[in-house]
């Protein structure tokens, strides 16, 4: 089964900071979750290089802003290199394949009477690349706290005002189509107070793609961004990618961005007669200490910095813990320091390292040669039945996206494993009954490999680790293998290493 989920694409203009990357990362979270799974995942990341921003931005450095976008872009497939980020495709807007398809778009909508020319005289805000009427204006700026200037110019228009029944039809027939529901109730009480048709070019604006037909005017940064969902997929060819894979699965934004996808991108698509995303999922905002993130406050988190000092894994899986997903998410330092130690180091950490250790040095090195009786064991060992249902029990709560909760029933699993090491206390039983010193440890290593199997997605390369370490075969690591069948085999194991050490830092 195919599952294609996508990113919004970035305005190349400022730096990746820990807000962007986090849109990247719970998509690839979900990516690698779905993959595990056993479906075909196509999942589509990539940056936003024209509009009025980018010129203004170009224009103060004196470069011309193609050379500008071409260097900036490399910043954002660099972080999510480093981020371990499995997107297939990385799609630029100022690519021919793309320009391709938004011209084609646009003439489809033309040639199904839904452009039309005419005067702009209202508002815009370049820091949000959005139109606003003077009622939209909060103490003469943007809802948003953005800038406004006043812009009259011709302009082409799209008929959104008579899309207004469509989408609430569209909406009612589909109460999933934004998540969370707080977010999707926002939008249709939005459009129930009526739509204004939407300013689609501009004059004043000379970077990006010409409408088609009239160089004097340049297609709105908008409708030439969300486009690209579909252009990544060789649209206007709709017989290769794009077939198999539209409508999209998942469209994951920020919740800033809910208007475009939810109103505009559902509007311009029911125009063109083309087929409408599943979902819309629209995330929480991160802040910094209790502050809004900023250029201007100076305290922007730099993802780069962050990993150097941590380890790339402990700040995927902070980001993914500390965040309630939906709401926004608080960074603070001292959290960071507490999630990490608590949970992966103390929990997982030590786990891993007292019962590895014990097989190490008190079974020959080798994993006890208890497969055969593996039947026996997860009926008599209630910790092996609970890890043979964990990711049943998580599989909900991940796939409505509450992933602070997924993360939260592994650790308490953790919680319950760590029990069973310390009251079964297989220490004592090396005198007393190796053989049940040896069943107690096979079983506490066959429940950490459940462990290593279901964090895979949120902390790839340490999960692989934790599966290296038990040498469980490099094909039996997705979530089929999640059974008994699969159970480890008597083989040796290497001397076992710390990985999750903890942070040791004065907060
Ligand atoms: N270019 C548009 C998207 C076009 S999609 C067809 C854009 N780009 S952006 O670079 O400004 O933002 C990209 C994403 O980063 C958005 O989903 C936005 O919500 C997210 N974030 C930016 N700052 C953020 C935080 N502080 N916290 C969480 N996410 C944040 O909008």
């Amino acid at each position: 089964m195919a599952f294609y989920i996508t990113t919004p694409i970035y305005y190349v203009n400022a730096a990746p900071h820990i807000g962007t990357v986090y849109t990247s990362l719970v998509c690839d979270i979900i990516a690698r979750f779905k993959r595990l799974e056993g479906q075909k995942v196509r999942f589509l990341t990539g940056t936003d290089e024209h509009g009025a921003k980018i010129e203004k931005r170009a224009q103060e450095k004196g470069i011309n802003p193609q050379e500008f976008v071409d260097q900036l872009s490399v910043h954002f497939v660099d972080a999510f290199k480093k981020m371990n980020i499995s997107n297939n495709d990385f799609i630029r807007t100022t690519e021919e394949r793309h320009k391709k398809a938004v011209h084609h778009f646009w003439k489809v909508l033309q040639d199904n009477g839904h452009i039309y020319l005419d005067k702009y005289a209202g508002w815009y805000s370049i820091r949000d690349e959005s139109f606003y009427t003077e009622a939209e204006l909060v103490g003469g700026k943007a809802p948003t706290g953005a800038e406004v200037e006043w812009v009259e110019e011709e302009s082409y228009f799209f008929d959104l005002s008579k899309w207004q029944d469509k989408l609430l039809e569209f909406y009612q027939n589909n109460p999933d189509f934004v998540q969370p529901k707080s977010r999707f109730n926002e939008i249709v009480s939005f459009v129930k107070s009526g739509l204004h048709d939407l300013s689609i070019s501009r004059t004043g604006v000379k970077w990006g793609i010409n409408a088609p037909g009239n160089a004097n005017h340049v297609i709105y940064v908008w409708l030439d961004a969300l486009v690209n969902y579909i252009s990544a997929l060789g649209y206007p060819n709709v017989d290769g990618d794009y077939k198999n894979l539209w409508p999209a699965d998942v469209h994951m934004i920020g919740k800033d961005i809910t208007k475009f996808h939810a109103i505009y991108w559902p509007a311009f698509l029911m125009a063109a007669g083309l087929p409408l995303p599943k979902q819309i999922v629209s995330h929480g905002w991160w802040l910094n200490e209790g502050e809004k993130i900023s250029k201007s406050l100076g305290n922007v988190i730099d993802p780069n910095e962050l990993i150097n000092q941590y380890g790339l894994d402990y700040v995927r899986y902070y980001l993914m813990r500390e965040m309630s997903f939906g709401n926004d998410g608080n960074f603070t330092k001292e959290s960071f320091m507490n999630r990490i130690n608590s949970e992966l180091a103390n929990k997982i950490g030590n786990l891993l390292q007292r019962s590895l250790s014990m097989i190490f040095k008190n079974c020959d090195e080798r994993i006890p040669n208890l497969k055969n009786n593996i039947d026996y064991l997860y009926n008599n060992y209630d910790v092996l039945k609970q890890a043979a249902s964990l990711y049943s029990d998580i599989k909900p709560l991940f796939d409505d996206y509450q992933f602070n909760k997924v993360l939260e029933k592994i650790m308490l699993y953790a919680d319950e494993l760590n029990r069973f090491v310390d009251t079964s206390a297989p220490w004592l039983l090396k005198k007393t009954d190796p053989e049940k010193m040896k069943e107690t440890l096979y079983v506490i290593v066959e429940c950490v490999r459940y462990l290593g199997i279901i964090l895979s997605p949120f902390i790839p390369e340490s999960a692989q680790k934790i599966l290296f370490q038990l040498k469980a075969p490099i094909k039996e690591r997705d979530f089929v293998h999640l059974t008994k069948e699969f159970a480890l085999d008597c083989h040796h194991i290497l001397k076992p290493e710390s990985v999750f050490p903890r942070i040791e830092e004065d907060v």
